[in-house]
């Protein structure tokens, strides 16, 4: 079956010191938790802090995006390899915040997976429909066009190495969960679409995340949805006792 994974996605909080003082805190307190993978991702310069500080747990490390060349004259971007070699094994793709503000593209999002991979780090690519598109009844449309343009043109054993995360724009950060019925269902949609392209069983064993207000106290219900298989949690990940709670919520 799916293994759950539960990803922290730090955004732009947290220094070096504060890295390492949530470890301390989290790390003893997850340390028997085999059920799930176990993902922190902080800030670029916070990778090595962070490595350090999982070193000998079973706590991963990813950052929160890629540039997709490998080297070259881009001033503030960070390659793949670059991030294998700080010690990442994991990278958020395509959230929903890098595509509001700094003009991420489902194109540019394939290109990132790809180079991603390359470098042998698991991509967690991130799609979902703002709360106007909800409301327009288009929430399937973006989700197959997000999927069409950032991971369709993945071979059968790319695909077998990505984990795919839903994230209702308006459920960010908002404080307002979807219901774990709403996140079931467009779960549910995401793996037929997976299935269509990739086929029954590469679909069948594909991590879907859910992300958005993600806490201690809805995980249960979201997780008991057959097609959740993990989260993608910010606000609620800062904080080693909420966000062991949530690794540990059966
Ligand atoms: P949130 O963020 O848990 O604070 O809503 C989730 C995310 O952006 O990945």
């Amino acid at each position: 079956m799916r293994k759950p994974v539960m990803a922290g996605n730090w955004k732009m909080y947290k220094t070096a010191g504060e890295t390492a003082a949530f470890f301390q805190k989290f790390g003893p307190v997850v340390a028997g938790s085999s059920h799930a993978e176990i993902v922190i991702c902080p800030a670029f310069v916070n990778v090595p802090a962070a490595v350090e500080a999982a070193r000998s747990t079973s706590i991963e490390v990813g950052a929160q995006d890629v540039f997709w060349l490998k080297e070259g004259a881009y001033t503030g971007e960070v390659s793949a390899p670059m991030l294998a070699a700080a010690g990442c094994k994991w990278v958020i793709i395509g959230h929903s915040e890098r595509r509001q503000y700094f003009g991420e593209t489902d194109e540019t999002v394939f290109k990132k997976t790809v180079a991603a991979l390359e470098a042998e780090l698991r991509p967690i690519v991130c799609v979902g429909e703002r709360l106007e598109e909800r409301e327009a009844g288009s929430t399937e449309t973006v989700l197959a066009t997000q999927c069409a343009g950032g991971i369709r043109g993945l071979s059968a054993e790319q695909f077998a190495r990505i984990v795919i995360a839903y994230e209702p724009v308006w459920a960010i950060g908002t404080g307002k969960t979807a219901t774990p019925e709403i996140a079931g269902a467009a779960h549910r949609f995401l793996r037929e679409y997976l299935q269509a392209r990739f086929g029954a069983e590469p679909a069948a064993a594909c991590r879907i995340l859910y992300g958005g207000s993600v806490k201690p106290d809805n995980i249960k219900g979201l997780m008991a949805q057959p097609d959740i298989d993990g989260a993608l949690v910010g606000g609620a990940s800062l904080d080693p006792a909420s966000f062991a709670a949530i690794v540990n919520f059966g």
